[in-house]
């Protein structure tokens, strides 16, 4: 961590202290910061305001073990199209020379093109994703990550110009609270956008009882189990991809059986897909929303100018000024 990110945390109760025990350059690699009697450990690089990854035990292996996977080549440019068609944000008005937080930042891929685009970027995950982004995130000097629970952000009151959570708030125990938490740490005039698993399409009906069916189950298991069920399921997708032979299969067994069988990534990246469904079935908590939910959310937080956006559910608004 920089000395830097001293000057975003809350110290309205009492000064925090920064004591290096390694560092490298302006980075300090191994330490403490301490507020008071509060101790919170800078370990590998980056400050732990959580002593362990919670029930993200799933995402610390996913993020760690596709590290990169999102982050080159053509999924590369399809992860930078999803931050500034998921976000709506202009790059001038809410990005370049902005202090941006990342909410649950994963391995920063998206965190990537804030800072690309000028931004100094506080990324922020419960799960050891961080190690990731940490790595993937090392030749800027303007990124700061730390590992901290999205309900207790240690960041001072209206801190941040712009802030953005993209697939992230439907994954905690409760995405509106969640949402919630967000809004004290924005400064007035800044914007918030979030992407949130909509109720709609693909994620809804006969499709999600199939996944609940499943997911009752993976969410228990290990994630060993889990990876090896991944790869053994995966083969599907050359089923499910042939709308003809899906629909023969459809056809020729009950429904009750037919629903059963897992629903697999569609997407046409080999590790992408095992990267997909890993990231479905894994998770233990994964809410869905609908449009008119997620604009009240935004409504009943004083935000204005709030816009919803192509893809569901994605929407963006305004703290007034
Ligand atoms: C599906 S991943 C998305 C990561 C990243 N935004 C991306 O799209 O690549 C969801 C992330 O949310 C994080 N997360 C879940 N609950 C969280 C919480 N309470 N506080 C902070 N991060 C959380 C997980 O650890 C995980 O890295």
């Amino acid at each position: 961590m920089k000395r830097r990110f001293l000057d975003f945390l809350d110290a309205s109760s009492q000064p925090w202290e920064l004591i290096p025990s390694k560092s490298e350059g302006e980075e300090v690699i191994e330490g403490q910061l301490k507020q008071g009697a509060r101790v919170v450990k800078v370990v590998r690089g980056m400050p732990r305001f959580v002593p362990d990854d919670n029930y993200a035990g799933n995402f610390s292996f996913q993020w760690q073990k596709f590290k990169r996977t999102q982050s080159e080549g053509e999924l590369r440019e399809q992860s930078r199209k999803a931050f500034w068609d998921k976000t709506g944000f202009d790059r001038e008005r809410d990005i370049a020379g902005k202090l941006v937080l990342d909410v649950g930042c994963g391995q920063g891929r998206f965190a990537d093109f804030a800072l690309e685009a000028g931004a100094e970027v506080v990324g922020v995950d419960l799960s050891f994703a961080v190690e990731s982004a940490y790595s993937n995130m090392k030749h800027y000097s303007k990124a700061h990550i730390a590992q901290a629970n999205v309900f207790e952000l240690p960041f001072k009151k209206e801190c941040f110009d712009t802030i953005y959570s993209l697939g992230v708030l439907h994954h905690t125990p409760d995405c509106k609270a969640a949402f919630e938490k967000l809004i004290p740490l924005l400064k007035p005039g800044g914007r918030i956008a979030i992407w949130v698993y909509g109720a709609y399409g693909w994620n809804y009906g006969d499709i999600r009882d199939t996944f609940d069916f499943w997911r009752s189950r993976t969410v228990n298991w290990d994630t060993d189990r889990l990876m090896r069920w991944c790869r053994a399921v995966l083969p599907l997708y050359h089923l499910q991809k042939n709308p003809t032979v899906w629909k023969t299969i459809h056809n020729s067994l009950p429904g009750f059986l037919f629903h059963k069988i897992p629903l697999v990534s569609a997407s046409e990246n080999a590790e992408q897909r095992l990267l997909d469904t890993f990231d479905f079935y894994g998770p233990k908590y994964q809410s869905l929303h609908t449009y008119p939910e997620v604009f009240g959310w935004f409504k009943n937080a004083g935000l204005t100018d709030i816009h919803v956006l192509e893809f569901p559910v994605c929407v963006i608004g305004t703290k007034p000024a």
